[in-house]
């Protein structure tokens, strides 16, 4: 009889060589390297034998099969972060040798900048960030004789058309995207948690009924100014949308890992995802109220109180986090990061991004790989 290693090395063995039959377990990051970014995780496929071991072998101090899916969900979640972030680096960021790709838009960068004048340098730093994520989750995971992770045939999305874009097939859809903006209303509020089953009002209802470009699709975005200034603003929230859910997905997966070194691998990426968010947070406080004259949509005064809500819901300068319900009722409210439920955690990740509008154009193959993967990390077993 096998033992349960060899079954679920045997078991994983066969998912690798499904996976290669579909293509999908070679590292080639072309959409990485026709950006010009370095590349840091090495380019030949991990043989599917050293993968096979990699996941049967559990000895103390050694990545349990589980770790690896959870490293494995986050290396495609960071290669995705990766590909959206170049885009809006491209555009209204920095370029240069650190992140190289892109000549800049200038009206665009300029609408970006009424949040913050500093806004195209730390766009250029998140983009860098994402970057070093995946690469060194990449590296580590072939370190460890681990399958890394790879999207390449999936980079066949259009780029913008609007000046200072590099054309190249991307992972992700900037273009028309329902931006939801209940983390703004959810961090706000003082007795809600989503882990205890609470719904929260997004902030911004208008980006959740429509599809919004959150870049200059052509070089006929860039006037009139208001449409102009309306899709910097959906950038705007669209970042603190992107890095919350970082914030949360880290400490949710934190929750299954096994091995001390992966475990710190995520509390010291987890961090960087929420200073990101903190930022955006308070950037995106900044976007102007306005009115949309090309397709009514509505950047609401959030210093003023909406419909259905209270002005503590939206106020701008609350951008620390409220004291909330956690985990009982009954016990006092604490500043957390919310979510954090560990069940299905990884799939609530990928259901998010996909309702964001961010895989719009993509095949059902790609949904397929992403939800496997996800799958797969919210199979490791929790602690307890
Ligand atoms: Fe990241
Ligand atoms: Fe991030």
């Amino acid at each position: 009889m096998r033992s349960s290693t060899q079954r679920a090395g045997a078991d994983v063995s066969a998912r690798a060589t499904q996976a290669r039959d579909q293509g999908t377990s070679s590292v080639s990051r072309r959409s990485f390297v026709a950006a010009g970014l370095a590349v840091g995780a090495g380019a030949a496929a991990a043989p599917l034998a050293r993968t096979a071991e990699a996941f049967a072998a559990t000895p103390a101090g050694k990545p349990s099969r589980g770790d690896i899916a959870i490293l494995r969900f986050l290396a495609a979640a960071e290669i995705l972060e990766t590909d959206l972030w170049q885009q809006y680096n491209e555009l209204g960021g920095i370029q240069d040798p650190e992140v190289p790709g892109g000549s800049g838009s200038k009206p665009y960068t300029e609408a970006l900048q009424v949040l913050d004048e500093d806004m195209p340098q730390y766009i250029h730093d998140n983009t860098e960030d994402e970057h070093s994520h995946f690469a060194f989750i990449n590296a580590y995971l072939e370190s460890k004789g681990a399958e890394p992770v790879d999207f390449d045939k999936f980079a066949e999305l259009p780029s913008s058309k609007a000046t200072g874009a590099q054309q190249i097939g991307r992972l992700t859809n900037l273009m028309e995207l329902s931006v939801d903006t209940s983390y703004w209303t959810r961090y706000r509020s003082r007795t809600g948690n989503p882990d205890l089953g609470d719904t929260f009002k997004p902030a911004v209802p208008g980006l959740l009924e429509g599809k919004f470009p959150a870049i200059p699709r052509d070089d006929g975005d860039l006037e009139p100014e208001k449409h102009l200034q309306a899709i910097a603003n959906t950038a705007g929230f669209h970042f603190a949308f992107i890095e919350q859910g970082g914030t949360s997905l880290y400490p949710s997966l934190a929750q299954r890992v096994r091995d001390p070194e992966v475990l710190r691998i995520l509390l010291s990426i987890g961090p960087t995802e929420t200073m990101h968010f903190q930022t955006w947070h308070d950037k995106a406080g900044n976007a102007p109220p306005l009115h949309d004259p090309t397709n009514g949509l509505v950047f609401p005064d959030l210093n003023e109180a909406q419909p259905g809500l209270v002005l503590e819901d939206t106020k701008t300068n609350l951008i620390m986090p409220e004291p909330t319900a956690f985990l009982k009722r009954k016990f006092p409210p604490c500043s957390i990061i919310r979510p954090t439920n560990t069940e299905g955690a990884a799939m609530g990740a990928v259901q998010a991004l996909s309702d964001d509008g961010l895989f719009r154009g993509q095949p059902p193959s790609f949904f397929r790989v992403l939800k496997e993967l996800a799958s797969e990390a919210d199979a490791a077993p929790a602690r307890g």
